[in-house]
């Protein structure tokens, strides 16, 4: 079963610059590489961790427990970030990350049905106490909308043509297994288009994970709230896998780090100027270095960016 090897780690952590006695966020807990290499930075801090992910909660709290004790894990998606922690009582951090996507035991738990290469029923559920999964997406999503989504969250180019196909199969008998779905998906693609490098099920798949768990969703959700929990001298720091996220991202980012109004126009007084409240760390995103690369597959896509809230 494969191990979850973290992505740009001591990027991240540079990137956060933590403080001992400071308060930190990690929104993706999963194998606790992140949240553990916080936690030992921290002694007289605290730690707040999220996942969705009970497995992952299971084995990073007793990673964790061996580091310390000054941490808090809470099962809730990052979405709703800022009220959980209202209901512990913080209402500023210093620091908060997240390491967005799937981790690789996730993928390796065949029967969560995110691997086009293992037999599952389709599911992709990052949080198994929701109802909603792939199996719905693709047995009742309109023929639009599922083109729309492999389009634009998988990056298809033959989106119409699997979209097509899965109607047209699912009249007859419902589509249930992955392997079902890579069949209809290896049917519904152009020979040309198999003859490519990778699966050629792969984006289909990534495209249905993504709105199963509104990953964009939620994503900007955090974002929007996360402006005022952050501290003066906070840092945001954020490792996205796919351009859709990157995007978001720095949007974002760009937004809260530029300075709105033009400071030379005599048009503009001073003090209708509005200052930003953030610095970008990283005008352009830092990326996994050869030697990761070479150890570390899901390093490929990654990009890593971050912004400093400005002190007071
Ligand atoms: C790529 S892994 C994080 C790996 C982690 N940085 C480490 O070093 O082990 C992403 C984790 O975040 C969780 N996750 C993804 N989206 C989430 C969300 N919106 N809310 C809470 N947890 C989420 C997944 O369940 C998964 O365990």
């Amino acid at each position: 079963m494969g191990k979850h090897i973290s992505v740009l780690l001591q990027e991240t952590i540079d990137l956060l610059d933590i403080k001992a006695d400071g308060i930190y966020v990690d929104c993706t807990l999963g194998r606790a590489g992140t949240s553990g290499e916080i936690l030992k930075r921290i002694p007289n801090g605290h730690l707040y961790s999220f996942d969705v992910d009970d497995e992952a909660i299971r084995e990073s709290s007793e990673k964790l427990s061996k580091i310390g004790s000054n941490y808090t894990i809470i099962r809730s998606n990052f979405r709703h970030l800022r009220k959980e922690l209202e209901n512990l009582g913080v209402t500023k951090v210093d620091g908060l990350t997240i390491d967005l996507g799937v981790s690789s035991p996730q993928f390796d738990e065949g029967d969560r049905g995110f691997s086009y290469k293992e037999e599952a029923r389709l599911d992709m559920r990052m949080d198994t106490s929701r109802a909603f999964s792939a199996h719905d997406i693709v047995n009742t999503y309109s023929l639009n909308d599922l083109a729309r989504i492999f389009r634009e969250y998988g990056e298809d180019q033959d989106a119409y043509q699997v979209a097509k196909l899965i109607v047209k199969e699912r009249a007859v008998a419902p589509i249930d297994t992955t392997t079902q779905l890579v069949d209809i998906i290896k049917r519904a693609k152009p020979k040309k288009s198999l003859l490519k490098k990778g699966h050629p099920a792969k984006q289909i798949f990534q495209a249905l994970r993504i709105e199963t768990n509104d990953e964009l969703g939620a994503l900007k959700e955090a974002l929007d709230t996360m402006v005022d929990l952050i501290a003066p001298n906070g840092v945001v720091a954020i490792i996205s896998f796919h351009s859709l996220e990157d995007r978001i991202v720095k949007k974002k980012f760009v937004s809260l780090s530029k300075i709105e109004g033009d400071r030379h126009s005599l048009a503009v007084r001073p003090e209708d100027v509005e200052v930003a409240p953030f610095i970008n760390l990283t005008s352009k995103p830092i990326e996994a270095s050869d030697e990761e690369l070479e150890f570390n597959h899901r390093s490929h896509c990654a990009k890593l960016r971050g912004i400093r809230k400005k002190g007071e």
